[in-house]
């Protein structure tokens, strides 16, 4: 039996307050169980590129990273991942930069990602590439003469055709998709969309899950990623949770709380969601002194300008709010530009009457799930979460809204706010039997296993 491989541009680093991301939450717990080994970017920038892996043990997962050059993550990381794909995959066209030097960029970083890897790589590994960083680099491994099974999952949405042909040489970055044996999405709709891409612009062939192009097949499956559902359970019970949890109640007195928890991403739909609550305030004047918004928010990306831009804007919008509705001894928002860490998030979910959860669009989005887990089953909040998260496929009887409508959002707020027990007890026990049951080792067993049992590669010398 091989070892499992796991390879993303992130790879997860203890920082004292979190706010990692969902793909390094969610692989740190798949590798703590599997054992095997994490490769990628060390975070770290030297002046010339050498290669050289150094290995550590972080939070009991072996990782093995390199470093990358100053040009490397200007064009790779800030650029064609982040200025270009994230915002495109994000259905944002209007955001997404195209320049030459981020696609060469990119290129460049994942040979040189592949470089290191293949030589760790032995007969019998499984191997499973994440996210859009590291598309190309199945091609790459190939071409090193790797012939191992190689999976990869996205973990953000996939574009509607129409959006993605406005990327250039988008057929060069497809083509090189059909190097993976398999390939995983987080809900189907993503899955259509890339199903379409194939069928209608490269003129595949679909089968079932097997998808053809020009004698090369992969086999494309929907495999929604959950949460580490008893580990977060465990968090929930630590000091640091219990602290944390006295200090909000005692700052809250009679205030119900709305929780938001996001990376400061314009993708979650942050000033939206302040506008959103600004309707519910004033359409509802009874809430004041009643109600209070804590949203935290951790920079990120900070080097890409959209971020730069939301992050000032949001400034402004809660200021602004906060000036038009606070009074002496209260204030409607509280915004917070740090990360918690998760025993301290898990007291801060629970307390909370409603989590908000409204991206314009978002591959799965893991805070959904975790505040349903976070909840006293007898006394649950209510979730209040958009239908563009690919969580929304599978958490139905949360309170589903467009988060572009604010009235929507601000009545969602009210019916949330209003909720009789019964009926909360009801979507909370419908909901967290879906998060217990589906969670992070469920999805890596369903992933990992799905890529052992795949042959599509008969015709190559299989190892
Ligand atoms: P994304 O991967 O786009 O950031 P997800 O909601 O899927 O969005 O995952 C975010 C992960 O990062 C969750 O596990 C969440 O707990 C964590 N996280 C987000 N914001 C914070 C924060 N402010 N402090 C600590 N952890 C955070
Ligand atoms: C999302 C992406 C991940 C990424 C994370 C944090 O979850 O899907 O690939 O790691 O955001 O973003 P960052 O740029 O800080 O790695």
């Amino acid at each position: 039996m091989g070892r499992l491989i796991v390879v993303s541009n992130r790879v997860s680093m203890p920082t004292p307050d979190g706010a990692q991301g969902g793909l390094a939450v969610a692989l740190q717990a798949a590798l703590r169980e599997s054992g095997g080994l994490w490769f990628g970017w060390s975070g770290r920038e030297v002046d010339k590129f050498t290669g050289s892996v150094s290995f550590e043990e972080i939070s009991g997962v072996r990782s093995a990273v390199v470093d990358l050059e100053p040009q490397d993550v200007e064009e790779y990381y800030n650029g064609f991942a982040n200025r270009t794909l994230w915002p495109l995959f994000h259905y944002r066209i209007d955001l997404a930069k195209y320049n030459r030097s981020f696609g060469s960029g990119y290129e460049r970083v994942n040979k040189r990602f592949a470089e290191p890897l293949h030589v760790m790589i032995e007969p019998g590994d499984t191997v499973w590439i994440n996210d859009y960083h590291l598309i190309p680099i199945a091609s790459q491994l190939r071409e090193h003469g790797i012939r191992n099974k190689i999976g990869f999952f996205l973990h953000t949405p996939w574009p509607p055709t129409r959006l993605l042909v406005s990327l250039p040489y988008h057929e060069r970055l497809v083509r090189t998709m059909f190097d993976y044996d398999v390939l995983g999405f987080q809900t189907a709709e993503w899955l259509e969309s890339f199903l379409h891409y194939c069928q209608n612009e490269l003129g595949g062939t679909i089968d079932g899950e097997y998808v053809s192009f020009e004698g090369k097949t992969l086999r494309a499956v929907v495999c929604p990623i959950g949460i580490d559902f008893e580990n977060f359970l465990q968090a929930s019970k630590t000091d640091a949770a219990q602290a944390l949890s006295e200090r909000v109640k005692v700052s809250l007195r009679q205030l119900s709380m709305i929780v938001g928890v996001d990376r400061l991403d314009y993708s979650k739909g942050l000033e939206e969601r302040l506008n959103s609550y600004e309707h519910y305030l004033q359409k509802h004047p009874e809430s004041h002194r009643a109600v209070v918004l804590i949203q935290v928010a951790p920079p990120s990306r900070g080097e890409v300008e959209h971020y730069q831009h939301v992050r000032d804007h949001l400034n402004a919008m809660s200021g602004r709010i906060n000036g038009a509705f606070a009074e002496v001894d209260w204030t409607p928002i509280r915004y917070v530009n740090r990360g918690y860490n998760r025993d301290e998030l898990t007291a801060l979910y629970r307390a909370a009457r409603v989590g908000l959860v409204t991206p314009l669009r978002d591959g799965m989005n893991l805070v959904a799930k975790e505040y349903v887990a976070a909840q006293d089953p007898d006394d649950p909040g209510v979730l209040v979460l958009s239908r563009f998260a690919g969580a929304a496929a599978q958490m139905q009887e949360a309170l589903l809204v467009n988060p572009y409508a604010p009235e929507e959002v601000a009545d969602a707020l009210h019916k949330a706010l209003t909720m009789p027990l019964t009926e909360r007890k009801q979507r909370h026990a419908a909901l967290l039997e879906g998060v217990k049951n589906e969670d992070v080792h469920w999805w890596r067993e369903k992933f990992v296993r799905i890529i052992e049992e795949t042959d599509c590669r008969q015709g190559v010398a299989a190892q």
